[in-house]
């Protein structure tokens, strides 16, 4: 059977950076460089997602293009005979789930947003004030588990609808929207007064702060935050690639995705670190940064409200359609296993999910004590910090082993995959720095990163 297209070039490349924008890009990514001490490891962070990134999407693109199939069947396809490669799938749908477990629950933060912004609710709260409306909603279980299961039914939704139909069509739209309300906060938050200070925070290096913030800690959380924006090292990017034809070489879409990611995360940055100065919030709250920030902004701002409510809008589309994506994996997953239909394994997954994000709402209030990661983490943190720096950093690793060694699909085939079409060429000249250099440089950050994370 001919597999389901991508209507359009552009409907592809919106999809696959629809993946790999997300909350990532405007939840985490200033929520981390605001604990890791701003501009000095932004610079770490662009370095990561170009030298050890961009190369892994790439690759997942080509695994996915050649095999046309999910990571459930795409090593099956692809390796040599006798080779245990296809086992790669069970880590991977792992971190799958595992990313939906918290995704879906902040997620439902936004949608909460939404409604809260249109009503009013923050209307001439102090900074205080903000804190005390969104520790409300996390110490209320009920409602955080409400949002995160209709954020989940509505995904599910989507993706029952069909690849064109559904996923495409929104995307498309979603995406469009999110960029060009963005650029326009951006001016309006740099233009604020008291704001310059959060400029130089975000955009002038201060070594310093980055040691103070323990750099081999920072640099290891760049290395997380690299490949969670790019969604790379459990093939959700790579199934994109097996829903394409063959007329584009897969380096220029994979620069085409990288681009658009950074400019979003970029520029969620200069939306958020002028305003936390301006308003006397510390950049380092954590996950709740984006929740406590934007209320102010929003507040200062004539028409606050509909901007507000539209802002946190845009962002539950660029949330829902990472959400569309991975379910669209998780799907996929289960139809290529087991061969049942589409809407069966989409109500089954729907239900698995609902009930195992349950944990993350409830790591907010009934079982917070229970802090894995120190005092004052939460469920969330630990769930994160499994996927974005264990399961990605290695299975990229994965990947690349794959794509390099001729135990695996070999550079030869990979080369000529990436290379199949029109468009920018994958150098041949790096296999040695594929195949050696990057394992090594990762490797290591990943090692000193849990020694000093967890023993210094
Ligand atoms: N890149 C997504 C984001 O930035 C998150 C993601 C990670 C999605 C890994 C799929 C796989 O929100």
């Amino acid at each position: 059977m001919e597999r389901e297209k991508f209507s359009s070039r552009l409907g592809f490349i919106l999809i696959s950076a629809g993946c790999a924008i997300g909350l990532g890009n405007v939840w985490r990514f200033p929520y981390i460089v605001g604990k890791y001490g701003g501009a000095a490891f932004v610079l770490i962070y662009l370095l990561f997602l170009v030298i050890l990134g961009l190369p892994v999407v790439v690759m997942e693109f080509a695994v996915g293009r050649a095999s046309q199939r999910s990571v459930a069947l795409s090593f099956d396809r692809l390796e040599t005979k006798g080779t245990k490669w296809h086992w790669f799938k069970y880590p991977a749908m792992a971190g799958n789930y595992l990313l939906m477990m918290f995704y879906t629950t902040i997620g439902g933060w936004m949608v909460y947003y939404i409604v809260k912004m249109a009503r009013g609710d923050f209307a001439g709260l102090d900074a205080a004030g903000v804190e005390g409306e969104f520790g409300a909603m996390l110490s209320n279980p009920g409602l955080m588990a409400g949002l995160m299961v209709l954020v989940v039914v509505l995904g599910f939704a989507i993706c029952a609808a069909g690849l064109q139909k559904g996923v495409e069509r929104i995307t498309k739209v979603m995406m469009v929207s999110l960029m060009v309300l963005m650029v326009a906060l951006a001016v309006n938050s740099v233009l604020l007064e008291g704001g310059q200070e959060g400029l130089s925070f975000y955009l002038k290096p201060d070594f310093q702060k980055l040691k103070e913030a323990g750099l081999g800690e920072a640099v290891f959380a760049a290395l997380g935050q690299a490949f969670f924006t790019l969604s790379i090292g459990m093939g959700a990017i790579a199934i994109f690639g097996s829903y394409i034809g063959r007329e584009q070489r897969l380096a220029g879409e994979a620069v085409n995705v990288l681009v658009l990611d950074t400019v979003v995360a970029l520029m969620a940055g200069l939306i958020i670190f002028p305003a936390c100065f301006a308003y006397d919030i510390q950049p380092d709250a954590g996950p709740n940064l984006l929740f406590i920030t934007l209320p102010h902004v929003f507040n200062a701002m004539p028409g606050g409200r509909i901007w507000g409510s539209l802002f946190f809008l845009f962002m539950f589309f660029a949330a829902i359609s990472t959400i569309v994506a991975v379910f669209q994996d998780l799907i996929s997953f289960a139809t290529d296993l087991t061969g049942c239909s589409v809407k069966k394994a989409a109500a089954i997954t729907c239900v698995a999910i609902c009930v195992l994000s349950l944990p993350c709402v409830l790591g907010f209030n009934l079982w917070s004590s229970f802090q894995p990661l120190g005092p004052g983490s939460t469920v969330l943190d630990l769930e994160d910090f499994l996927v974005s720096n264990n399961v990605l950093p290695l299975g990229s690793l994965v990947y690349v082993a794959f794509c390099t060694s001729h135990y695996g699909w070999g550079w030869r085939n990979f080369l000529e995959e990436a290379n199949t079409g029109k468009g920018l060429a994958f150098p041949s000249g790096v296999r040695i720095y594929l195949k050696w250099v990057l394992p090594a440089v990762m490797l290591f950050i990943f090692l000193q990163g849990y020694y000093a994370k967890f023993f210094s």
